[in-house]
Parts: structure tokens; C-alpha cells; sequence
């Protein structure tokens, strides 16, 4: 079998590792693309060698760009590469423009085309992220499910038939992630993060926080009277808009770091006290770490998360803000709703039983 694996952004290069290992381990073929979407070292490069990823096989290089030029940009760089390999599965992942260039061209080359982490949903409409996931779905020939709750959002859309429940790939990246960390001494000091005693792990990404001035304001200037150390990992975009609109990131409680390699970011969050995020993968991230989340948003895509309270979203202008940003971490223990951490086998042995 001959899986082409289209990636192009951060969260995408943490779920293409334990598949890359999974393919390898069955003696398939596997041709990594990478869109360029992530240019940056910090956000692309330490991930590749960070997680053990062999070099893409492709780069096409389309870097940053509005929703249209960008995910064009990619649409015109992927249909030769995919005509030349013509696999038997072309493998797209999560939510980025990349996702939705990949299962695009997929589709109009006649590709059999999977998409993983299917079904998720924020229900909100204005995030770029929400067309990329419903359009990728509805485009894919196999769905293939992190949760139950993402089944039955994709049977409610009639896409039941050609999804299957596998569990959720970044359990198996994190939960490794974790062991690495811990064998090699753990925590703030693994992840070099000088911060003497506990704080809060926190990243602000996207565009809905950071493109408005008045609102990305809001949410600095809540983090920043915290009433404990915020180690804020920085993503190149948050830099961009900070700077562009006069906000200072350099104040109060905030430590500004550049974005951590996936294992001092797992290392950083399990030494943390609790995180802060917009990120979905954070959010899932500090629930299987059994650490408090705080999101800030109005709706999420993992609900999982919100039970027993491990993790809350919130508005920056809430009175109780700093109150449930250092709450400490609930009586119940978190439970088991991503899977075993072996879903990257499961991925391509369903992928290999269903090759035409
Ligand atoms: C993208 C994904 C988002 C994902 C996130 C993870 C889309 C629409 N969004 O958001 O779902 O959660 O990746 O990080 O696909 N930039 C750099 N260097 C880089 C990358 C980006 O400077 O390596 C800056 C550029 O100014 C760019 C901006 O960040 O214009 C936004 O980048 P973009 O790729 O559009 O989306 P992200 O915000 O990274």
C-alpha cells in the first residue's frame, strides 16, 4: 500500500509522527508532502526532527497568504505531485488550509482520500477552521473518528457510512511525549523554563483572539495580571498581531517564550500548574496530563474535556478569570475518551484492509 500523507502545519506534523512510525512498522510505502503552510524552524523544522519524522518527500513551499491565495497556492502545488504517486490512500489530517488542499485535489483526481480526526465541530461558523473540517468530511471517502461524540456528529450529517471510530492520534504523540520527557529528567527544566516555583503554561493563536486589537488586548492584559508566573509560548502569529497593534507581551505575569519542540511542550506542561489556551490540542493535551484547562473561547471542539471541570472556557472580561485560571486540578480523575494510545496502528490497518 501507498499512503501520501499531505501536512503543512504544526498540529499536523504531531499526529503525522506516531503514523509515520505505524506505517513503517507494517512495510508500507509512505510519500510525505509538506505544503509549506508552517515555514517557520520553531513551528515545522523541530517537529520533523524533533518527533523522529522522516524529511518530507515534497515541499511545496506555498508559506503564509489569505485563505484563498494560500489554500489555491497548495491546490495547484499538490495536483502534480499526487498524479505522479497516484496512491492508494491519500491521508489528510485535522483542520488547516492544508487539510482541505489536500482532500480537495484528492477528490478531483479521482484519489481515495482519508481523513483523520474527522467529525469534529465547533458549530461555529466564522472559524476557518469549522469550513475546513465540515468540507474535508463531507469530500473524504473514509472518516476516520478520534471520539464517540465525533461519530455522532458525522452520522447526524448522514456521513455515517463511511466513518470509523479509531481513537484519537494524539494520545499515542502525547502520551510518548510524556515518557521521553520524564526519562530525560521532566518538567520546567527538560522544556528550559527558568520560572521559579508553579505557573501557568498558556498560547493564544487564533485568529478569532488575535485579529480584533481590542479583544487580543483584553486577553494579554488578563493573562498578564495573573496572579502567577504565564509562561506564553508565542506563535509566530500572535508576535505578528502584538506588535502590529502596540500590545506589550513583555509585562506582569507573562514569561514570552518562542513555541517549544513537541516533547519540552508536553515536558512543560506536565511541570505546569495548569494552561491557558485557544488551542485544540492543548486543551486535549493538558486533559490526558491530568492538568486544569482554561480556554478562550465561547465553544470547543473536544466537550470530552469540559466534564468534571478539567477544563472551562471563558471570556477574558470574566470576573472569576484569574479564579479559574489557577484553580487547582479537580477531585475526579480524568478519563479515557481518546483511546488507548495505539490509534496510529489501528489508522493503517484500516486503511490497508479497504485499499480497492
Ligand atoms: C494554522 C491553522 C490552525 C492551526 C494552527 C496551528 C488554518 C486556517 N489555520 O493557524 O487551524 O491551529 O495553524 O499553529 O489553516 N506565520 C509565521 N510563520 C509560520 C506560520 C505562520 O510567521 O511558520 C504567521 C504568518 O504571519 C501568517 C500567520 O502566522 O500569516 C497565520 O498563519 P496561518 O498558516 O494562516 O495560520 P495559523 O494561525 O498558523
Amino acid at each position: 500500500m501507498r499512503i501520501v500523507s499531505v501536512v503543512g502545519a504544526r498540529p499536523q506534523f504531531v499526529k503525522l509522527a506516531p503514523i509515520a512510525g505505524a506505517v513503517a512498522a507494517a512495510g508500507h510505502e509512505h510519500v510525505i508532502v509538506h505544503t509549506g503552510q508552517h515555514y517557520d524552524r520553531d513551528l515545522s523544522e523541530v517537529f520533523f526532527s524533533g518527533l523522529g519524522i522522516p524529511e518530507p518527500d515534497e515541499h511545496l513551499a506555498v508559506g503564509s497568504g489569505g485563505h484563498g491565495v494560500q489554500t489555491a497556492a497548495m491546490l495547484a502545488g499538490l495536483e502534480p505531485v499526487l498524479e505522479r504517486y497516484r496512491p492508494d490512500w491519500v491521508l489528510v489530517y485535522g483542520d488547516t488550509n492544508s487539510t482541505i488542499a489536500g482532500a480537495l485535489c484528492a477528490v478531483k483526481l479521482h484519489l481515495p482520500v482519508a481523513h483523520l480526526e474527522a467529525g469534529l465541530r465547533s458549530f461555529n461558523r466564522r472559524m476557518p477552521e469549522e469550513h475546513n473540517r465540515v468540507l474535508t468530511d463531507h469530500a473524504s471517502d473514509l472518516l476516520l473518528a478520534p471520539t464517540p461524540q465525533a461519530v455522532a456528529h458525522l452520522e447526524h450529517e448522514g456521513l455515517g457510512g463511511r466513518t470509523v471510530l479509531v481513537g484519537d492520534v494524539m494520545a499515542d504523540a502525547c502520551l510518548r511525549a510524556r515518557e521521553t520527557g520524564r526519562a530525560a529528567g521532566g518538567g520546567a527544566a527538560f522544556a528550559g523554563i527558568e520560572v521559579p516555583g508553579p505557573y501557568l503554561l498558556a498560547t493564544i493563536h487564533r485568529a478569532e483572539n488575535t485579529d480584533d486589537p481590542e479583544r487580543l488586548s483584553a486577553i494579554v492584559d488578563a493573562l498578564a495580571d495573573l496572579p502567577m508566573p504565564v509562561v506564553l509560548l508565542a506563535h509566530p502569529r500572535l508576535r505578528a498581531k502584538a506588535e502590529e497593534h502596540g500590545i506589550d507581551l513583555v509585562r506582569g505575569a507573562l514569561r514570552p517564550s518562542t513555541p517549544l519542540p513537541y516533547a519540552q511542550m508536553i515536558a512543560a506542561l506536565d511541570g505546569a500548574a495548569g494552561v491557558v489556551t485557544d488551542s485544540g490540542g492543548l486543551q486535549k493535551e493538558a486533559y490526558l496530563l491530568s492538568r486544569p484547562c482554561t480556554t478562550v473561547r465561547t465553544e470547543t471542539e473536544w466537550p470530552e474535556t469540559l466534564v468534571d471541570g478539567w477544563n472551562v472556557l471563558t471570556e477574558p472580561a470574566a470576573a472569576d478569570f484569574a479564579a479559574l485560571a489557577t484553580r487547582p486540578a479537580p477531585a475526579v480523575p480524568v478519563g479515557t475518551p481518546f483511546g488507548d494510545g495505539r490509534t496510529a496502528e489501528r489508522v493503517i490497518s484500516e486503511l490497508a484492509g479497504r485499499v480497492r
